[in-house]
């Protein structure tokens, strides 16, 4: 199985969510059979390591982000990827606009699908550090989700 993670600049909230997830996953003993990998809709960072503040924030509990370098997302990523969420609504609005019509790979909004009290992950770019421990704390809620339903589906 293979998920895809979409947010804007691929620097902050879905490298967040890779590490997360993969983490979560190798905790299960899933790390192997599941791909796990994030993308943005812009093209700003595209080759850059995750934001600083995103790496530290990770690193303090205990998810290393510093291999990770920023790409952005594809038509044909749908074709490579079961599951593709989007951690916002614009960036769901935008990837459905990528979206093939013939496409296999499913389509969500990360937190809508999970069942949290927010269905958008906030853009930590702007503000302070808070955002990025309630980016953390979204996540790492959400993924547990993920990986309950990664476990049916296998
Ligand atoms: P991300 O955060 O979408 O969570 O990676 C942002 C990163 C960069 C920018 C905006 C959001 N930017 O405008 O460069």
């Amino acid at each position: 199985m293979r998920v895809l993670f979409v947010c804007l600049g691929n620097i902050c909230r879905s490298p967040t969510a890779e590490g997360v997830l993969r983490h979560q996953l190798e905790a299960a003993g899933l790390g192997d059979v599941v791909h796990v990998a994030s993308a943005g809709t812009g093209d700003w960072h595209v080759g850059k390591a995750p934001d600083s503040r995103t790496c530290k924030a990770a690193l303090a509990r205990g998810y290393d982000l510093s291999r990770q370098r920023a790409q952005q997302v594809k038509a044909a990523h749908f074709a490579e990827y079961d599951l593709v969420l989007a951690m916002d609504k614009s960036n769901l609005g935008n990837l459905q606009a990528l979206r093939p019509h013939n496409a296999t790979g499913e389509l969500d909004l990360f937190l809508r699908r999970y069942g949290a009290a927010l269905d958008e992950v906030p853009d930590p770019y702007y503000g302070g550090a808070e955002g990025f421990e309630q980016v953390l704390d979204l996540i790492e809620a959400a993924c547990r989700e993920l990986v309950v339903e990664i476990k049916g589906r296998l």
